[in-house]
């Protein structure tokens, strides 16, 4: 059986795997839970190592039998089980890795003894190194070079550069060390006070982050699948940028609340948040009173160390 694409189902995305064509898929990305304890609405994210890596190679032998054979696999995880779940995909699925980017952010969990966690990694898999979608020319997911913004050097060149392996999307708020054309990807973690926030999943990934990975690794009227829906942003990036998608997520009450996102999602629309992030911030609904009013929730708050 075939799944049809613009669709979320509920379900075990191990089990719907199973009904997704082989072979049909141009881009996964997932952002499984970490196994760090955090409360989801029906996972239980607190497994022993040895289940949680088993369960990983379940549900990735299933986004490595959905790509087709130039297909593309984006991971999001954290520190725990980075390295153990880029061997999964190397060794037991056969992937390639052609990135390993640090989505480097703000809004993070705040630590007192120890400090505070402020990256996730996203890892780039490709079937075959040979063959696969990389728009490195597509101007939006290009960045102003150094030359351009601090020498205007005129030798620029003036569609920017690829951005590094780091991911910044607001280097106002970096250290000095970092700026948006580097290895690590900045874009703040979608905060309580701003307008994008859905509220109803504490783990929302910014519509920007996806944005670059989609418009990356994709070409419109191709297929995106998440097997790990959640608040359904990588659905409604894929939608906004005129791909088909196919969202996966475990919850029946996630599920109806990313099908009212993606009801109030058009094709064509302007990404959430802020697009440049050299000259911008993310929009909030109302400028916050003062700081006690203001609400942060906090993602995968259950890594607030004392
Ligand atoms: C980290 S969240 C994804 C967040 C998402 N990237 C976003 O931007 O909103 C992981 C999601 O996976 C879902 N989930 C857990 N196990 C699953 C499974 N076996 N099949 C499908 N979804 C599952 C959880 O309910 C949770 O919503």
């Amino acid at each position: 059986m075939t799944l049809a694409t613009g669709r979320v189902y509920q379900g075990d995305c191990i089990k719907l795997f199973n009904e997704i064509e082989p072979g049909s898929v141009d881009l996964v990305f997932a952002d499984p839970p970490f196994n760090i304890g955090y409360e989801y609405d029906v996972y239980h994210d607190e497994r022993s190592d040895h289940e949680y890596l088993d369960w990983t190679k379940q549900w990735m032998a299933g986004v490595a039998s959905a790509l087709k054979p130039d297909g593309t696999f984006w991971l999001a995880i954290g520190d725990e089980y980075a390295a153990e779940l880029k061997l999964v995909a190397q060794r037991e699925c056969h992937f390639t890795c052609r990135s390993w980017v640090i989505w480097y952010y703000t809004f993070g969990v705040n630590c007192t003894r120890g400090f505070s966690r402020s990256h996730t990694h996203l890892f780039q898999f490709v079937k075959d190194p040979k063959q696969f979608t990389f728009n490195g020319d597509d101007p939006a997911i290009r960045v102003p070079s150094a030359r351009q913004l601090v020498y205007a050097d005129k030798r620029a060149n003036p569609k920017g550069r690829l951005p590094d392996n780091t991911w910044i999307l607001r280097p106002l708020d970096a250290p000095d060390s970092f700026s948006a054309d580097e290895d690590v990807w900045y874009y703040s973690r979608v905060a309580g006070t701003f307008k994008e926030r859905e509220g109803f999943h504490g783990c929302q990934m910014p519509e920007q982050l996806l944005g670059r990975i989609i418009r990356c690794s994709s070409n419109p009227g191709e297929i995106v699948l998440d097997p790990f829906g959640g608040s359904g942003t990588t659905l409604a990036v894929a939608k906004k940028l005129g791909r088909q998608w196919i969202g996966f997520e475990l919850s029946k009450d996630y599920v109806e609340k990313i099908n009212d996102r993606l009801g109030g999602t058009q094709v064509g629309e302007p990404l959430d948040g802020a697009a440049d992030p050299l000259r911008s911030a993310p929009p909030t609904p109302v400028a916050p009173k003062t700081r006690k009013h203001r609400t942060v929730t906090f993602h995968r708050k259950k890594l607030v160390r004392e």
